[in-house]
């Protein structure tokens, strides 16, 4: 039997000391964030919290647990300069002599904590450049190329780990028994063929022109332009949606809808869509807003909200094309050319 290769084994080789040493931390909360999962009801943590979080959406209990645990542990990493949580209205400074900034989405699909279905965590991180000073919010404002590192642990009927340091996407399974994350993939690529779509399609009669027409085709199946029948999967947690399309394939959207005036889309480009969209771009795949490349956009505010596309090549670039054509941008604007 060939030797495992832990968690640590991989860093010691693929990442710098202050990003492995920054994973670690972060591995360290998400094996504490597993344990109450695996208690569930047992462990007290069902339920309302019974605050909002800046977005205005009320917190689990798990929510605010799984945030403390993370910015508790990185704050105390001298490597991290920064910490941002979509739990948190504003940005946390850390480690003034840090290189890194880490955001998270500390509990991915909350809404699922209840019904004992999958959940996620999602981080990303980012060089700090202001050594020395206390990190403000202006320093996390950087497009979704800069990240060094990002990914998700998702706790499913296992709990993974998805990585990324910009050479690739490696895979990880969490052993209970030796409390360890084990290598299982260090090159994971997602399939070109696309047989799956997730969309809210709820939200239907609320999307653009080009995502209706999009969706249409690949509801017409094989009785039309596609030839091909798809079906529809739709976890309603991002981290688990993501997960399958990179181990089976597919594409991901929560595409711009009005059903909420000036919400820009449903997910945050700090939290969700940047990270999540290095993982895809490295495992081979591609993600937009429907216009533009996601991690080209400059962000404007750390909890901003952004359409996002996200899985197979072709699909990615087909919506796109959609847009394209129709003359319209990811917001519903007219373009200008
Ligand atoms: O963070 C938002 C989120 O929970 C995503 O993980 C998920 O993809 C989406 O919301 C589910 O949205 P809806 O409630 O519209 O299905």
């Amino acid at each position: 039997m060939t030797a495992q290769i832990t968690l640590a084994d991989y860093l010691q080789t693929h990442a710098t000391p202050a990003l492995a040493s920054t994973l670690t931390t972060l591995a360290t909360a998400s094996v504490a964030i597993n344990h109450l999962l695996d208690k569930g009801a047992l462990a007290g943590i069902h339920g309302e919290a019974g605050g909002q979080n800046v977005q205005g959406e009320a917190q689990k209990k798990l929510d605010v647990i799984s945030n403390d645990l993370l910015l508790n542990a990185l704050i105390h990493n001298p490597n991290c300069a920064g910490v941002a949580s979509e739990e948190l209205d504003e940005i946390s400074p850390a480690n003034d002599d840090g290189t890194l900034l880490v955001t998270f989405d500390p509990l991915d699909g909350s809404s699922n904590i209840d019904i004992n279905m999958t959940v996620g965590t999602i981080f990303s991180i980012l060089p700090y450049h202001n050594q020395g000073q206390k990190a403000t919010e202006a320093d996390f404002l950087q497009a979704g190329k800069h990240q060094v590192g990002a990914g998700y642990f998702i706790y499913g009927t296992s709990t993974m780990l998805a990585v990324t340091f910009g050479q690739g996407v490696a895979m990880f399974s969490f052993d209970p028994m030796t409390q360890t994350y084990i290598l299982i993939n260090d090159n994971v690529r997602i399939s070109e063929q696309t047989a799956e779509y997730a969309i809210n399609a709820s939200n239907r009669r609320y999307w653009l022109p080009p995502v209706q027409q999009y969706i249409e085709e690949l509801v017409q199946g094989d009785t039309g332009i596609r030839q091909k029948d798809y079906n529809t999967r739709w976890v309603a947690a991002m981290i688990a949606d993501v997960h399958r399309i990179l181990i089976r394939g597919g594409v991901f959207m929560y595409p711009y809808d009005t059903k909420i005036a000036g919400k820009a889309g449903k997910l945050r480009l700090m939290y969700e869509a940047n990270p999540m969209s290095f993982v895809i771009e490295q495992a081979g795949g591609a993600s937009t807003d429907g216009v533009e490349r996601i991690m080209d956009i400059a962000p404007t505010n750390i909890h901003q909200r952004i359409p996002v596309v996200l899985g197979a090549v072709e699909e990615v670039a087909y919506v796109k094309t959609l847009h394209d054509k129709a003359g319209i941008l990811a917001n519903g604007d007219k373009s200008s050319e």
